[in-house]
This record gives C-alpha cells, sequence and structure tokens, in this order.
C-alpha cells in the first residue's frame, strides 16, 4: 500500500513536471521558436534570367540540365566531355528544369550546402553533391570542380534559390513525399500489372524508355536496362522511388495509391541495371544507413531482401 502510495506521488511528481516543462515551451516568444525551427520557404521560381555574362552562363547549366547527353553523354565528339555514361537528361528526375515541386525540385539547393552527407559520412559540397549524381543516377564520371561545367551547374542552381532566403535548410516540396512504410513487404509481382496498366505506354514494356525523335536525348527515359541508372543511385531504393512515383506518375496524371507505388516501384528496383563498384564503402558509419538501402553491409541481422522490399521496421 504504501509503496503504491509514493509510486503515485512519484507519477504526480513527473505529470507536474512534464506540464511546467510543456508549458514553457508553448509559451516561448515567436522569435525563439522561428530560430529553432525555420518555416519552410515558399517554392518560387524566378522569372527572368540575369542579364550578361552571368545569364549566360545560367543558360548553359539550363542546357546542361535539361538536355545533358548533347553535351556531356556517351556519345559527344570530345572524349573528355563524356561525363554521364547513360542517356538521361538530369531533368529525368528532376522534372521541369529542376523547378517541380515534390520531385526532387531544386529550388533552394544553393542555401543549404554544404551539408552533412551519411553516404559520404562527412559534409559535402554541393559540387559534390551534383557528382553524386553524375556517378549513380547518370551511371557516369564525375564533373571537374573547377571546369566551366561544374560552374554552370552551380550557377543554374543559385538562380534556381533566387527568390530563397539564405540560411533557409528546408523547403516546402523539397524531396518526394515519404510515405509511410507498409506493414508488408513491397509486391515486385504485383507491381509488374500496375507498370503493365499504368506506365508501359511511355516507358515500354520492355522498360527501355522512348527517345525523342532527334534520336538523341529521350521523350521517355528508360527506368531500367543498361542507359539507366546504377544500383548505386536513391532511385534504386524502393522507398525513394514510390515517393517519386506516387507524386509524379504517370506524368500526366499522377493517380497511383501509395501501395501501388511501392509494388511498382519494387518492381522497377527488381530489374536489370548497370552496377556500381565499391558501394560497400557508402555509410562507413552503417548506424546512419537507411534501412531500405538496397545493398549491405548492415549494422543488424535483418536480409538483404527485407532491407530492399520491407516491411521495414525500422522506418
Ligand atoms: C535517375 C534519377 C536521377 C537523375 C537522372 C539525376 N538525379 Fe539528382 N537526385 C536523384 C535523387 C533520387 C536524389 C535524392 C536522393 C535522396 O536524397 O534521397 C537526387 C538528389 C540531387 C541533388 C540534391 C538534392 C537535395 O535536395 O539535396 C542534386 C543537387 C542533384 N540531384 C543534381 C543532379 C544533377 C545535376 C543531375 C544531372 C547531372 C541529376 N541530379 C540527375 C535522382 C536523379
Ligand atoms: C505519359 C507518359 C508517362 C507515363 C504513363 C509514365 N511516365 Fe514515368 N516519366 C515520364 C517522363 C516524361 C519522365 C521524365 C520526368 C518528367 O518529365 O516528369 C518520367 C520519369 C520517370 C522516372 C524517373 C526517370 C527514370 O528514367 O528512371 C521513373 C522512375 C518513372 N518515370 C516511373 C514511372 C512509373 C512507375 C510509371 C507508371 C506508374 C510511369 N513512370 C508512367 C513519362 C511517363
Amino acid at each position: 500500500m504504501k509503496s503504491d502510495a509514493r509510486a503515485g506521488l512519484l507519477l504526480g511528481g513527473v505529470i507536474l513536471l512534464f506540464t511546467i516543462v510543456g508549458g514553457y515551451v508553448v509559451t516561448l516568444p515567436w522569435w525563439w521558436k522561428a530560430a529553432a525551427e525555420p518555416e519552410d520557404a515558399e517554392w518560387s521560381v524566378p522569372a527572368k534570367m540575369p542579364p550578361g555574362e552571368q545569364g549566360e552562363l545560367v543558360r548553359y547549366g539550363q542546357k546542361l540540365f535539361n538536355e545533358t547527353p548533347l553535351y556531356l553523354g556517351p556519345d559527344v565528339a570530345d572524349a573528355s566531355m563524356r561525363r554521364a555514361g547513360n542517356h538521361l537528361s538530369c531533368q529525368s528526375c528532376h522534372a521541369s528544369g529542376g523547378t517541380q515541386r515534390n520531385g526532387f525540385g531544386l529550388v533552394g539547393i544553393t542555401r543549404r550546402f554544404p551539408q552533412f552527407n551519411a553516404r559520404a559520412g562527412h559534409a559535402i559540397t554541393l559540387e559534390d553533391r551534383i557528382n553524386g549524381c553524375f556517378e549513380r543516377s547518370m551511371n557516369g564520371k564525375a564533373l571537374p570542380g573547377n571546369g566551366r561545367e561544374m560552374k554552370a551547374y552551380l550557377a543554374y542552381m543559385e538562380w534556381l534559390s533566387t527568390d530563397v532566403p539564405s540560411g533557409t535548410k528546408h523547403m516546402e516540396g523539397q524531396g518526394v513525399p515519404k510515405l509511410a512504410a507498409l506493414d508488408r513487404w513491397a509486391d515486385p509481382g504485383v507491381g509488374e500489372s500496375v507498370y503493365k496498366q499504368s506506365c508501359t505506354k511511355c516507358h515500354g514494356a520492355n522498360g527501355l524508355g522512348q527517345k525523342a525523335q532527334d534520336g538523341k536525348a529521350y521523350k521517355y527515359p528508360p527506368v531500367w536496362g543498361p542507359d539507366s541508372f546504377n544500383d548505386g543511385a536513391g532511385m534504386d531504393r524502393v522507398r525513394t522511388a514510390a515517393g517519386y512515383i506516387y507524386a509524379n506518375m504517370p506524368n500526366d496524371n499522377p493517380s497511383l495509391t501509395a501501395e501501388q507505388a511501392y509494388d511498382v516501384a519494387a518492381y522497377i528496383d527488381s530489374q536489370d541495371r548497370p552496377h556500381k563498384d565499391r558501394l560497400a564503402s557508402d555509410y562507413p558509419n552503417l548506424k546512419l544507413k537507411p534501412f531500405d538501402s538496397p545493398y549491405g553491409p548492415y549494422p543488424d541481422g535483418y536480409s538483404e531482401e527485407q532491407h530492399k522490399y520491407g516491411p521495414f521496421p525500422a522506418l
């Protein structure tokens, strides 16, 4: 009896403490809260290019971004410019020149770099991040840091960020929606029928996409096969691809449920694609490795298959 009373008193004390601390947090001055968690900055695409030389550099960056294979693709005449290993453009995934909300858009991107990167295990620059997409999504090689092409990419992204206040760490519409984890594995078999119904019209039954009329860039990019992103790319993570597909595909009418998006992402990410070497050295601190990374090593006893398809207990 006595110990019950003591426990009751203790509980009462804890509740009182929480009430006081809770009350304090709520009554903090508004500027404190603003400093602690900045509101998301609004998505705003600048209307006009800057004048003069800077404008030229921004326009060049825009072309490199939207029509990558024409300038940096595997079959351009100057061998030193062959940086992309496939014929995707940056905007194959960062739609509409990187201006689209919930589509890995890049408005505000220059405001949040350098930043810590778990995959690298240290802080990286925006140049490093761009080269991450060159080596994985584009299945190619890094751009030299001091060349005109890298400068043009940076200028283009700085221009996309024109209207975003410096210090903004997060944008409304940044990335893609983080879908809630399913309580089952994402099922490639079910995904195949979703794909047949909703995706073949543009990406083809064989997943290889369709080139534009000039035959140089894609009208509809491949989603697997030798000309697609490699197995070290973000899009090869089922949850990342599902969020992207949920918000953006089919491109003319995004209409899948979250479950369909997971299943079709599992289907796409089960197909053959180029392999990136040295993936085992990603995430030097394995505790920071996302559960849904499709390649090991892992810091736990779950199988590679469960890491890839779920169910995702750790999310
Ligand atoms: C196959 C799809 C794909 C292609 C093609 C692609 N990217 Fe990405 N990119 C991604 C994904 C996925 C992410 C986000 C990964 C994550 O953080 O989960 C990303 C992230 C980025 C980021 C960081 C975004 C942020 O909010 O932090 C930059 C910058 C970037 N890409 C630039 C490029 C450039 C430049 C190109 C062309 C050379 C390119 N990407 C091509 C898929 C792609
Ligand atoms: C009406 C044509 C169309 C349909 C249908 C369509 N897509 Fe796409 N898809 C595109 C285009 C165009 C892009 C390039 C990005 C953009 O402009 O939105 C793209 C890009 C992609 C990408 C990223 C780029 C790459 O090559 O990997 C993935 C993944 C993708 N689509 C998956 C799907 C899935 C899954 C479906 C079916 C649920 C689907 N798409 C249906 C047109 C389409």
